[in-house]
């Protein structure tokens, strides 16, 4: 049976009593859970004694107010989802319990979150990280388990662990895609049926593209609004919007 737990102080509790000896994987979320969260779940509870996860639609990383309205919340079926993984602990708080000061405080980086994402998305990394090191610190856990597709958050995430000497491991999970080779996304339940049979074409345009230019070119053509096409090291990054729907991606070339 999966606990529930909505106060810090309780999963603070718990995690005492557990016996600080027992390693903790934590999956982070915002619920809506597909199985691209389920990889995460599996991971954390093949590699540690006890596997907490957290709900929480963070206001913070949302910098445009209707994408935090419709996104979607789907508690029940999360539940379900974490019962059949044996998590043993949610932590489902409400907006008090986690910014108590209001966002009076947060975490900064002042150089890779500026980018990507970053540029487009003004505050999204403060909000996220911010968020981050407060879950870690109610939850104490061994190693955390993020997804590579969103691979800017989990560059930062890292980099956050690493520059506050903080005592956990970041453990990076492969992106799951669709069979058409959509990558799996909270967000892709807002897509209309159309949008969702061109929505692939993302992965496709940055994996089979020469260049990045070619591959904003083809999505362009294709009806996509591009955010932008970048390549970094030996990484492809895409984020385009179909309609409303923001999507990102990205593959190593
Ligand atoms: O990737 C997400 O779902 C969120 O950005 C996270 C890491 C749970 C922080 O709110």
């Amino acid at each position: 049976m999966t606990l529930v737990l909505r106060k810090s102080q309780d999963f603070k509790i718990w995690r005492k009593q557990q016996g600080q000896s027992k390693t903790l994987g934590f999956v982070p979320t915002m619920g809506a859970l597909h199985s691209g969260h389920e990889e995460l779940l599996k991971r954390a509870r093949r590699e540690n004694d006890l596997v907490a996860l957290s709900i929480f639609v963070n206001p913070t990383q949302f910098n445009n107010a209707s994408d935090l309205d419709k996104y979607p919340m789907t508690f029940e079926a999360d539940l379900a989802m974490a019962e059949k993984n044996n998590v043993d602990v949610i932590f489902f708080p409400e907006y008090i319990e986690m910014y108590p000061d209001n966002y009076r405080y947060k975490v900064s980086e002042n150089a890779y979150s500026n980018i990507l994402d970053g540029a487009h998305r003004p505050g999204h990394f403060d909000g996220v990280l911010s968020v981050v090191m407060k879950l870690f610190n109610i939850t104490s856990p061994s190693r955390a388990y993020f997804g590579e597709k969103d691979y800017q958050q989990l560059s930062l995430i890292k980099g956050m662990a690493e520059s506050f000497f903080m005592d956990l491991e970041i453990i990076p999970v492969a992106t799951v895609r669709e069979e058409d080779g959509l990558a799996k996304s909270s967000r892709n339940v807002r897509l209309s049926e159309s949008e969702r049979q061109k929505a692939p074409h993302i992965f496709k345009a940055i994996k089979n593209s020469e260049s990045a230019e070619e591959a904003a070119k083809i999505l362009i053509e294709d009806g996509f609004k591009v955010d932008y096409v970048t390549d970094i090291e030996n990484r492809r990054f895409v984020a385009a919007y179909l309609g409303e729907v923001r999507l990102i991606d990205n593959v190593e070339i």
